[in-house]
């Protein structure tokens, strides 16, 4: 059946719908900048978990003990597991998955700018846990209201298995806080390292963003990049100072009257710095990346022979 509807004419059809809060299905009209967009934030948050098993992966053999080891073992699973989910949402808008995964082994995908840095010691894993899963959460929360049906429901799913990462990095960083003068300094030494990357994980700020206004118009995002770190901002803070813990920001207090914790100046070159390919650990990331696509090569081929023979057997 042919469709006469100009581009107008689909075009607010397509915005009605959004506006009565309908999912938008692979199998649905959608402007092509609408599947542009889509392809560019689900691919990139795809190699952000994939990429994102690296830093933790690497501490996997020096777990403290074997309950530690279990439950990192299952959060890296089930980083590897979300960038799955992803590259099958991007995959129902038409793109090829190798085509994605080569543009991030050339160096060509961005991924968050928060999995190029360093994990130095074993407090990283319990902060990485409860400050940068715990930054996803908040925005993967908001990201299962997205118009595009594919992306929220993958978000639901993915945002269970975030919770128990959440939880399991937040009772680390507890037992730390409270226990040895050492355990309590290597706590704040990871808080001080990782909280502003992940502050920027969240975005530029709404003033730099370029995509926002297209994606908040077609409801793929609800909230914007500000809203969002301030959110979080709001929840975490009181929760690391009744540890003790001290943030990392001189420039740091409550405004009565907004009832924010308002932060200092994060430091927009190092985030423009880091996804530019220049943070501390990118070249190191990508090496990993391409020497497990490698190694991973014979297991596609046999796969594809095996498809190969079923096909021909059918
Ligand atoms: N890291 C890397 N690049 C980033 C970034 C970040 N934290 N924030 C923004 N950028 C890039 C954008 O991709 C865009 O570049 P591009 O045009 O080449 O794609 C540019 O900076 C401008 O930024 P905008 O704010 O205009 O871009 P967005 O509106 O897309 O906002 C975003 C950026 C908030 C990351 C948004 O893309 C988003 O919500 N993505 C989906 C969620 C996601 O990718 N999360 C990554 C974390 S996954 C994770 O943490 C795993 C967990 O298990 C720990």
């Amino acid at each position: 059946m042919t469709d006469d509807r100009t581009y107008e004419e689909k075009l607010a059809e397509f915005e009605a719908r959004i506006e009565r809060g309908e999912k938008i299905e692979p199998g649905d009209w959608m402007p092509d900048e609408y599947r542009r967009q889509l392809i560019r934030m689900i691919s990139q948050h795809a190699h952000s978990e994939v990429v994102g098993m690296l830093p933790e992966g690497a501490w996997i053999p020096h777990a403290p003990s074997l309950r530690r080891k279990m439950i990192l073992i299952a959060k890296v699973q089930d980083e590897g597991g979300h960038g799955q989910y992803l590259y099958h949402a991007a995959e129902s808008l038409g793109v090829d998955r190798e085509e994605l995964i080569e543009a991030l082994l050339a160096g060509k995908a961005k991924y968050s700018n928060v999995f190029n840095y360093p994990t130095l010691t074993w407090a990283d894993i319990g902060m990485i846990g409860w400050l940068v899963d715990g930054a996803a959460i908040k925005n993967q929360t908001m990201l299962a209201h997205s118009s595009y049906g594919p992306y929220s429901r993958a978000m639901v799913r993915i945002c269970a298995e975030e919770t128990f990462h959440y939880k399991q990095g937040k009772e680390m960083i507890t037992l730390y806080a409270k226990g040895t003068p050492e355990q309590r300094q290597m706590a704040q030494d990871a808080l001080n390292r990782w909280w502003w990357p992940a502050l920027m994980m969240f975005g530029p700020p709404d003033s730099q963003s370029i995509h926002t206004e297209t994606l908040m118009r077609w409801k793929i995002k609800i909230k914007t990049n500000d809203q969002l770190r301030q959110e979080f901002i709001n929840e975490i803070v009181p929760e690391f100072l009744a540890l003790g813990l001290e943030i990392p920001d001189p420039d740091l207090h409550y405004d009565e009257e907004t009832g924010n914790w308002v932060i200092g100046e994060i430091d927009w070159d190092e985030f423009w710095r880091v996804i530019r390919g220049n943070g501390p650990m990118n070249r190191d990331r990508l090496a990993a990346r391409r020497e497990a696509h490698e190694k991973g090569k014979w297991v596609r081929e046999a796969l594809e022979a095996y498809a190969q023979r079923q096909a021909q057997a059918a």
